[in-house]
């Protein structure tokens, strides 16, 4: 493997199917472009049509034959998942790689459309119920891959499991942490129940370090924080297409064992090119994946029944 990693070691995609949630920005932008561009068919996964159509439009200008479709899908509103997912069904039997990228960070506490707080709801819920709804489809290809973005951050949240939803007391920047932090053990705990039931599918997870998109700026409605983030990006951050390498990576390379988590190899892992990263210890207690699961389960009505259970 190439000691500096980049999108252009990527192996071919071809006859790949993918979706990736929140393409139409900032890292998901790259990682469908860049998917695209290795041959696989992109389904964008966007919660505003014309925003999702308006980056498709680029992503072809830059890949000209890219085969892509751009589709609705909020995943603060449990409908919409279960919408797309039908709608995926019809139009695809089979699911190769879904890139669980989609985010929200330090929204002040408001809630989804089924009344859970946006950050838990968004990041965790969403794609929870979204992976569930979609796993008949990626354990009908050879291969299936499920990679879940977490971040840095997560080293500063913890599972809040008596106020999940921050009802009692909310932080913004803790309620991201925590969000994170479930991002990983969801990853974690899906590659757990894929090797019980003998499924062949992976999951892994994946973070960027620290670069400049449009994160930092869609939740601070202060100025002052609007301008502290705007001088980190220009300063400190690295590129989107830096930042979406250990995505591409750990939903390419091949012979990575599931449950790998993949990030930066530079200075606090903060930028540079991918390479095999370790979560903070909290992350990996297992009797945390259980309960996060189930309340998952609980939350969102969605049951989780891997092909061999259900033969
Ligand atoms: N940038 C970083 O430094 C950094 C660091 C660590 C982790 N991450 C993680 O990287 C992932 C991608 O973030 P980014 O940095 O690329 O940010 P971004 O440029 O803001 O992109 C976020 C994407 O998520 C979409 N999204 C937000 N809420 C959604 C919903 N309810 N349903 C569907 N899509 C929704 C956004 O759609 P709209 O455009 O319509 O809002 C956008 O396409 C996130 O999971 C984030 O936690 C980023």
């Amino acid at each position: 493997m190439a000691d500096r990693w980049t999108a252009a070691d990527m192996p071919d995609q071809s006859g790949r199917v993918a979706v990736v949630t929140g393409a139409n920005s900032g890292l998901g932008l790259v990682t469908a472009r860049e998917l695209a561009r290795a041959g696989a068919a992109v389904v964008m996964a966007c919660r505003s049509s014309a925003r999702g159509e308006e980056a498709a439009g680029r992503i072809r200008s830059a890949v000209p034959g890219a085969a892509l479709e751009v589709e609705t899908l909020d995943l603060a509103d449990l409908e919409s998942v279960r919408s797309f997912v039908g709608r995926m069904g019809e139009a695809h039997g089979r699911l190769d790689l879904l890139i669980n990228n989609a985010g929200i960070m330090a929204a002040p506490r408001r809630l989804t459309k089924d009344g859970f707080e946006s950050q838990i709801g968004t990041n965790h819920l969403g794609h929870f119920a979204l992976t569930g709804l979609l796993l008949g489809g990626l354990e009908r290809a050879a291969a299936p891959r499920v990679v879940t973005l977490s971040s840095q951050l997560h080293r500063r949240g913890t599972m809040n499991f008596d106020d999940l939803q921050g009802e009692r007391s909310y932080s913004r920047w803790g309620a991201y942490g925590q969000t994170k932090l479930a991002n990983l053990m969801f990853c974690f705990e899906l590659q757990r129940r894929a090797v019980e039931a003998g499924s062949p599918l992976l999951s892994l997870a994946a973070h960027p370090g620290y670069s400049a998109t449009n994160l930092q700026f869609a939740a601070p409605d202060r100025f002052y924080e609007k301008a502290y983030m705007w001088i980190g990006n220009r300063l400190f951050a690295q590129s989107a297409d830096m930042g979406a390498l250990p995505t591409l990576y750990a939903a390419t390379v091949p012979d990575l064992p599931g449950g790998t988590y993949i990030g930066p190899d530079g200075r606090g892992e903060q930028r540079g090119y991918p390479n095999v990263v370790s979560a903070a210890r909290k992350a990996y207690e297992k009797s945390d994946w259980r309960r996060l699961w189930e309340i998952s389960e609980e939350l969102t009505g969605v049951h989780y029944e891997f092909a061999s259970a259900r033969a």
